[in-house]
C-alpha cells in the first residue's frame, strides 16, 4: 500500500508537471497554424487548426460499449435509452407534478444535448429559453443581447432564435477554450454569479480545468415570479457557501428561503418545491479523497491518449468505464488492474444505490402520509396540528437530500462517504417527519397502516404525451435486498 501511495503521488506530480511546464497555463500545445476568430462558435472552424481535437470532440456522437457500466447505462451500443423513473420507481411518485415526473432519461454523449431536449416531453422545457443555459454555446451572448425576450420565450421559439446552422450545437470549443491562447475559459453568466456568491477570486490551472466542466455540471434553479413563471437566467443556490465546501446544508438553506426558488408543486403533498440539478461540482469538491489529492474531472473523463507520436487530451468525454481500454483514465495514476478498479467503482455504487433506495422509499412513504392527512382534513376531521410545520420542513430536508444524491451523476463514486452522510441524514429527516405525521393522524383518531400503499403504478404508467410505461427490467433493485423488508413489493403498488 505504501508503495502504491508513493506511485500515486508521483503520477499526480507528473500530471501536474505536464500542465505547468508548458507555461501560460496551457497543456502541451500541438503546433498551431493559423488563427481562430474572436467569437467563433463553429467547432469546424477550430477544427481547421486542431483537426485531431475536432475529430475527438465529434466522437461523443458515437454510442459507447454496452454492459460496461452497472449504474450509468446511457444510450450505449445496445441503443436503449434508460428511464430514470423505472430505475428508481419511487421517484415517479416524488417528482409527480412537473416534467421530471413525466420523462427523465439517463444522459448520453455531449453531441446530443439539444437534440435530447427537442425530443423529450415538452413539459420538461416549459421554462423556455432559460433551458438552454447548460446546452447552447450562444446562451451567454443571447442573455446579454436579447435578455428576457429570449429567456422567457417558449423553448422552441428560443431554439429558433439560434443561428440556423447551430440549432443543435451543444458544448463547443468556445465554451472551454480561449481562442488565442487555448487556455481554459467558461461561457456562462451563472458560473460567474456563483464564484461571486462564494467569494472565489483567484483561480489556479486545476481550478480552471474543473470549472470548464462545472459551468454546466453544477446545480442551479430557474428563478420564478409570484405566478411561478420564469423570472431570469439560472442562479446557483450557494449563499454562504465556500469554494471546496458547498455543502448540501447550505444549498438547502438557500433553496428554502423564498418563493423565487420554488419551481413546481408536488402532486402528492401539494407543497411548492425547489429542485436540485446535476450537482457534480458541489459533491466532488466537498472534500472527496480525489479532490483533496488535487485530481480534477479532466483526469478521469479526458485522459491523455496517443495519436501517432502526439500525446493529446481525449475530447470524447464519457464514463471511465466505457473507454478503450477500460479504466484507462484511472491507470494514469493507479497501478492496480482494470478489474480491481472497476470493482471499487461498482462496490461504491451498490452501497450508494442501496442507501438511495432506503432514503427514497422513506421519503415516498412520508409523502403518502401527508396526502392521507390532507385528505382527512378536507373531509372535516380535526387534528392537533402543532407539529405540522416541523414535519413539513423535515420532509423537504429529506426530499432535497434524495434529489441531491440521485441527480448527482456518479451514483456516489465522486465522493462515497459524503453520499453516505447525506443519505443517512435524509433517512433520519424522513423518519422523524413520518413519526410526527402519524402523531397528528392519531390525534384525530385516524390509524394509518404500518405499510403505506405507495400506489406507484399510478405515477409510473401512461406518463405524458408518449404514454410512457414502467420498464420493470430497468429497476435498480437494492443489491442487498434490505429494501424488500422495509417496503415490501406489495406496498409499492407497481
Ligand atoms: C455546456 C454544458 C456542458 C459542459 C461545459 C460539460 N457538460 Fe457534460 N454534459 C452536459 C449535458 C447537458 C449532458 C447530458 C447530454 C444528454 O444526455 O443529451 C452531459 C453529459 C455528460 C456525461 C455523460 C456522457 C455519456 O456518455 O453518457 C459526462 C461523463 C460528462 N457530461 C462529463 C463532462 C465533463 C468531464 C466536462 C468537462 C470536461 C463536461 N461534461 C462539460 C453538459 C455539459
Ligand atoms: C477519480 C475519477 C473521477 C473524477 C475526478 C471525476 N469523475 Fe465523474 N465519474 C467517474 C466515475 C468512475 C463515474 C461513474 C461511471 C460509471 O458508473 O459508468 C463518473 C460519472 C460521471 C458522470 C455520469 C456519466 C454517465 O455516463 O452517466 C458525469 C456527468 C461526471 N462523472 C462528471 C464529472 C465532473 C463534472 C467531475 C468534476 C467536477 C468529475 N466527474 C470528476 C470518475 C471521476
Ligand atoms: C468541455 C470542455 C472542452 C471542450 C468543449 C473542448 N475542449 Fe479542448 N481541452 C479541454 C481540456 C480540459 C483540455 C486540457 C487542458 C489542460 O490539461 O491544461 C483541453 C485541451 C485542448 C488542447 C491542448 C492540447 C491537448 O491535447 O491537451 C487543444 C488544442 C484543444 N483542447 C482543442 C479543442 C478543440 C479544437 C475543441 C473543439 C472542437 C475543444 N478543444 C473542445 C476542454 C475542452
Ligand atoms: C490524477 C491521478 C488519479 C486518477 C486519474 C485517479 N485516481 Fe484514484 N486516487 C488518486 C489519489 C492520489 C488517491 C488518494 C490515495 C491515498 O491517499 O491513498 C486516490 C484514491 C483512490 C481510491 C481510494 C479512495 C478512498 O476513499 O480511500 C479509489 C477507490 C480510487 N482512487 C479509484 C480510482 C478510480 C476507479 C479511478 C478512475 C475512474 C481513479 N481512482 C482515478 C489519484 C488518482
Amino acid at each position: 500500500m505504501k508503495k502504491n501511495r508513493l506511485f500515486l503521488l508521483f503520477a499526480l506530480l507528473m500530471a501536474l508537471a505536464v500542465t505547468v511546464s508548458c507555461g501560460g497555463g496551457d497543456t502541451s500545445k500541438p503546433i498551431r497554424v493559423g488563427n481562430i476568430a474572436d467569437n467563433e462558435h463553429d467547432p469546424a472552424e477550430w477544427g481547421k487548426i486542431y483537426p485531431f481535437h475536432y475529430e475527438s470532440w465529434q466522437k461523443t456522437k458515437e454510442p459507447k460499449p454496452a454492459n460496461r457500466s452497472k449504474y450509468r447505462k446511457g444510450w450505449d451500443k445496445d441503443r436503449v435509452t434508460y428511464d430514470r423513473l423505472s430505475e428508481y420507481p419511487y421517484q415517479a411518485l416524488l417528482y409527480n407534478g412537473w416534467g421530471f415526473g413525466i420523462e427523465y432519461n439517463e444522459p448520453r454523449g455531449h453531441f446530443y444535448m439539444i437534440t435530447d431536449q427537442l425530443e423529450i416531453d415538452p413539459s420538461r422545457v416549459a421554462p423556455g429559453g432559460v433551458c438552454l443555459a447548460c446546452k447552447s454555446p450562444f446562451h451567454k451572448e443571447f442573455v446579454k443581447s436579447k435578455g428576457e425576450a429570449y429567456l422567457k420565450a417558449p423553448y422552441t421559439k428560443a431554439v429558433d432564435m439560434l443561428p440556423s446552422k447551430h440549432k443543435t450545437l451543444g458544448v463547443a470549443c468556445i465554451d472551454c477554450h480561449d481562442n488565442k491562447t487555448m487556455g481554459m475559459r467558461t461561457n456562462k453568466w451563472h458560473i460567474l454569479k456563483g464564484m461571486d456568491l462564494i467569494g472565489k477570486k483567484e483561480f489556479n490551472h486545476q481550478d480552471n480545468k474543473m470549472l470548464a466542466c462545472s459551468q454546466c455540471h453544477m446545480t442551479y434553479y430557474v428563478p420564478r415570479d409570484k405566478a411561478g413563471k420564469t423570472a431570469g437566467d439560472v442562479i446557483p443556490p450557494w449563499t454562504g457557501a465556500k469554494w471546496g465546501n458547498i455543502s448540501i446544508e447550505k444549498i438547502i438553506a438557500d433553496l428554502l428561503t423564498d418563493y423565487q426558488r420554488e419551481e413546481w408543486t408536488q402532486t402528492v403533498t401539494g407543497f411548492r418545491m425547489p429542485y436540485i440539478r446535476h450537482p457534480e461540482f458541489e459533491f466532488f469538491t466537498k472534500s472527496s479523497v480525489h479532490y483533496n489529492a488535487g485530481v480534477t474531472c479532466i483526469d478521469c473523463h479526458m485522459p491523455y491518449k496517443r495519436v501517432g507520436n502526439m500525446k493529446m487530451t481525449d475530447h470524447d468525454i464519457t464514463s471511465p468505464l466505457k473507454t478503450e481500454p477500460e479504466m484507462r483514465a484511472c491507470a494514469q495514476c493507479h497501478t492496480e488492474s482494470a478489474d480491481w478498479l472497476k470493482k471499487q467503482v461498482v462496490t461504491i455504487q451498490d452501497r450508494t444505490s442501496s442507501l438511495l433506495n432506503r432514503a427514497g422509499y422513506q421519503t415516498a412513504v412520508t409523502a403518502k402520509l401527508f396526502e392521507l392527512l390532507h385528505k382527512e382534513q378536507k373531509s372535516g376531521k380535526k387534528f392537533d396540528i402543532a407539529p405540522y410545520e416541523k414535519a413539513k420542513k423535515f420532509y423537504k430536508e429529506a426530499f432535497l437530500r434524495v434529489v441531491f444524491v440521485s441527480a448527482e451523476n456518479s451514483t456516489g463514486f465522486h465522493n462515497p462517504s459524503e453520499a453516505g452522510r447525506v443519505l443517512g441524514d435524509a433517512i433520519a429527516y424522513g423518519n422523524k417527519s413520518e413519526i410526527l405525521i402519524r402523531q397528528m393522524l392519531a390525534s384525530g383518531g385516524v390509524k394509518a397502516p404500518e405499510q403505506v400503499n405507495l400506489e406507484l403504478s399510478k405515477y409510473l404508467n401512461n406518463r405524458g404525451k408518449k404514454k410512457l410505461m414502467f420498464q420493470r427490467n430497468q429497476e435498480a433493485k437494492d443489491p442487498y435486498g434490505t429494501e424488500d423488508i422495509f417496503t415490501p413489493v406489495n406496498a409499492r403498488g407497481y
